[in-house]
């Protein structure tokens, strides 16, 4: 029997589900963020031209929601693996909230978290292309710190808009001997897309998630779950095993 492939390599994707015991609401759930709003009033380029008031406000508000939160143990988890993983490690999340940061798996912007729909606390202006931090409101439209125009937008891929980083998130799936989802419905491409990719270049898969997801089939694991357990849990075996 061949001996199996050391583990090096991993590639983990978050989604809304791994900051949802925070207090941060999912998008698809039964009172989620998009049942109360249309997607297409909001997160969509085209939302924004009809209507910048209700985008800016919507965003404004998600801005200052998640700065009264705080990361649970799945982020802690996450922030401990990346302390002590010695081999590589890409965490890509869909997330637009600061909770693997804020849990400490960030070490920089060259570092292991990959924002790859945008920053809540990141404005980006539309007149000089630079991406100030930000954490107060946008629907003032206050000047652009770099060039002045009051030309800033939230700094959020919307539905139509091309995901950061795609290159860098391919190439580490190439590499990955695993690839790790942690709630995310597998709803919205690319993303979902990326078991699949990852798979097909070798990497062994593991889904942790509340629930199947629309994806589940292409995991060769899936543990159901709440993140704050499962993922902790999953973290002790690969560091201890
Ligand atoms: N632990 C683990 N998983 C959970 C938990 C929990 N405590 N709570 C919910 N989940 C799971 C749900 O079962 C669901 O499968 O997390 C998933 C959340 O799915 P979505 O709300 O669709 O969020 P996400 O997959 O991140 O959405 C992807 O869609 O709207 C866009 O840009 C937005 O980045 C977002 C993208």
């Amino acid at each position: 029997m061949a001996a199996m492939a050391p583990l090096r390599n991993i590639v983990i994707l978050t989604g809304a589900g791994i900051s949802a015991e925070s207090g941060i609401d999912t998008f698809r759930s039964a009172g989620g963020l998009w049942e109360q709003h249309r997607v297409e009033d909001v997160a969509t380029p085209e939302a924004f031209a009809r209507d910048p008031d209700l985008v800016l406000r919507f965003y404004d508000m998600r801005r200052a929601a998640i700065q009264t939160k705080a990361p649970n143990p799945a982020h802690d988890a996450l922030a401990r693996l990346d302390r002590n993983w010695d081999g590589g490690l890409l965490i890509v999340t869909q997330n637009v909230d600061d909770l693997h940061e804020r849990a400490g798996a960030l070490l920089g912007i060259s570092g292991r978290v990959l924002h790859m729909h945008g920053e809540h606390l990141n404005a980006w202006c539309t007149a000089c292309d630079s991406r100030p931090r930000w954490s107060g409101t946008l629907i003032d439209r206050p000047p652009c710190p770099t060039c002045g125009e009051a030309a800033l937008r939230p700094d959020v891929v919307w539905f139509g808009e091309v995901p950061y980083e795609m290159d860098r998130i391919h190439a580490a799936l190439g590499e990955a001997d695993l690839f790790v989802s942690i709630g995310t419905s597998g709803a919205v491409y690319p993303a979902a897309g990326f078991v699949r990719n990852a798979r097909s270049l070798g990497a062994r898969t593991l889904e942790l998630n509340l629930e199947a997801s629309q994806g589940s089939r292409w995991f060769d694991e899936t543990r159901l779950g709440p993140a704050s357990e499962l993922v902790p849990a999953w973290v002790d075996e690969l560091l201890d095993g």
